[in-house]
């Protein structure tokens, strides 16, 4: 462990996408110091296991079943968390949608469900959230990208969606902070093992993206849970519209990325 076990112990924590992927590593970090830990998903079988795993680390868990597009749905589990846990502290949006499609195939759903889910998703859960976390002075954490800092091909919906989300962590951090609520981002590179790797890094693009990254290899979940747990704790009072980018540098290197990029939507859908 990076951070002493007691880091988070008496706050709460809602994580949208918190089922799988790098938003399950982060809420079993969370939990892991102290933080009991709900967690939201469209799909309940998406939820259960991880909310075990939560349990078993000795703090209270909940799994609620909500599509973030849904306002009301957001709604009701903001609300099911302070009914059961009592108060809400920390906020991390993660829920997200990704394909890889060229802009010129992109049908306007398609554009769109990408943006709902992320972008307005986002939103939803911020709004609903405020009103809890200004009691006591709470987090944000939106879970972004680097694919808008640079042309990457085939992600024009997700690279609208997540510079609109980094949008929001800046305007809601100088709107939030009067209330004593910290909003920042993480952007993480290429993470291992994940839903997106797995989608959008295929065949030989993933080694590739692994040589490019100036650190030397792919990201880890630790690596993003370590970023999330100093964004979410006391060690950041005195920071807040950030998007700190955990990625071993590869966005700088971002014209070797862009062709790493182009490899895997090559390989994935046979368009060069
Ligand atoms: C083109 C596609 C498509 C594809 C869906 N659509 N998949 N278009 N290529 N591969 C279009 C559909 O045709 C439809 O438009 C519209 O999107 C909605 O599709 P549905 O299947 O009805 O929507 P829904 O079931 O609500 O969700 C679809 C989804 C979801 C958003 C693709 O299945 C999903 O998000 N899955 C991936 C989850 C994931 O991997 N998350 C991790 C992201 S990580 P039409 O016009 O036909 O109605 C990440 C960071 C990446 O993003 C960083 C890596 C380096």
């Amino acid at each position: 462990m990076s951070f002493q076990p007691d880091l988070l112990k008496g706050k709460t924590a809602l994580v949208t996408g918190g089922g799988t992927g790098i938003c399950r590593g982060l809420s079993l970090a969370l939990a892991a110091h102290g933080c009991d830990v709900a967690i939201t998903s469209r799909k309940a079988d998406h939820l259960e296991p991880t909310r075990r795993e939560i349990e078993a680390l000795g703090v209270r868990s909940l799994a609620v079943p909500a599509d973030v597009r849904d306002p009301a749905a957001v709604d009701r589990a903001v609300a099911r968390t302070v009914d059961d846990f009592g108060r809400l502290d920390i906020l991390v949006n993660g829920a997200a949608g990704n394909f890889l499609c060229m802009a010129e195939d992109l049908s306007p759903n398609g554009f769109g469900t990408v943006v709902d889910i992320d972008l307005k998703g986002t939103f939803h859960m911020c709004r609903a959230a405020l009103p809890h976390l200004k009691e006591r002075g709470g987090v944000v954490l939106n879970i972004s990208a680097t694919l808008h800092y640079f042309g990457t091909v085939a992600q024009l919906h997700v690279s609208a969606a997540k510079a609109g989300i980094d949008a929001l962590t800046r305007v809601l951090a100088v709107e939030w902070g009067p209330h004593g609520v910290r909003v920042n981002g993480i952007a993480p590179g290429p993470i291992a093992d994940t839903e997106g790797v797995r989608r959008l890094l295929v065949g030989p693009a993933k080694e590739r993206a692994a040589k490019m990254t100036p650190l030397g290899r792919l990201g880890e979940i630790r690596h993003i849970s370590d970023a999330a747990l100093y964004l979410c704790s006391d060690a950041a009072s005195y920071v807040t519209g950030v998007t700190l980018v955990v990625d071993g540098g590869l966005w700088l290197a971002s014209s070797r990325m862009a062709e790493a990029w182009a490899t895997a939507v090559e390989a994935a859908t046979g368009q060069s």
